[in-house]
């Protein structure tokens, strides 16, 4: 059984309530729930933080066994070097995921210093670009 996580960063836990014109109406664990019932072969687990220290040490505990992290680092991921070299030091491969498609918004969202050592990159799918990221580990 495929053992994932996945790490949300800041201000994630405000799905359902927080800019629904762009990141929808569901709140994350009502998605969760919903994966959770879908992919029942699929050892999967969920972490929030909205701090970037949290996130580090999320993914350098989970780096050396788990088999994937689907990490959206939110705003993090255009301003944390940390985030990112935590990702790179780690052997578990890791598929970066934003819900919006950051390149049709502001020119700071453009900039991630996750995408250089992810193995991939989903976004702009709403909440189903987490779905398409661990399809693409299993
Ligand atoms: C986001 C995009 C980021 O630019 C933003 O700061 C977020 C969410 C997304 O999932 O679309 O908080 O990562």
């Amino acid at each position: 059984m495929k053992k994932l996580i996945i790490i949300n960063g800041p201000n994630l836990n405000l799905l359902g309530k927080r800019e629904t014109n762009i990141y929808g109406n569901l709140t994350f664990n009502e998605f969760f729930e919903t994966i959770l019932k879908k992919y029942p072969n699929v050892e999967l687990e969920h972490f929030q933080s909205n701090i970037e220290g949290e996130l580090i040490d999320k993914i350098q505990e989970v780096g050396f066994s788990y088999d994937g992290v689907i990490l959206n680092a939110a705003a993090y991921t255009h301003t944390s070097v940390g985030i990112g070299d935590a990702v790179k030091a780690i052997k578990t491969p890791v598929v970066e995921v934003h819900i919006s498609n950051t390149f049709a918004r502001e020119e700071f969202r453009h900039q991630s210093y996750i995408s250089p050592n992810a193995r991939g990159v989903i976004l702009g799918f709403g909440l189903q670009s987490y779905e398409l990221a661990i399809q693409s580990f299993i």
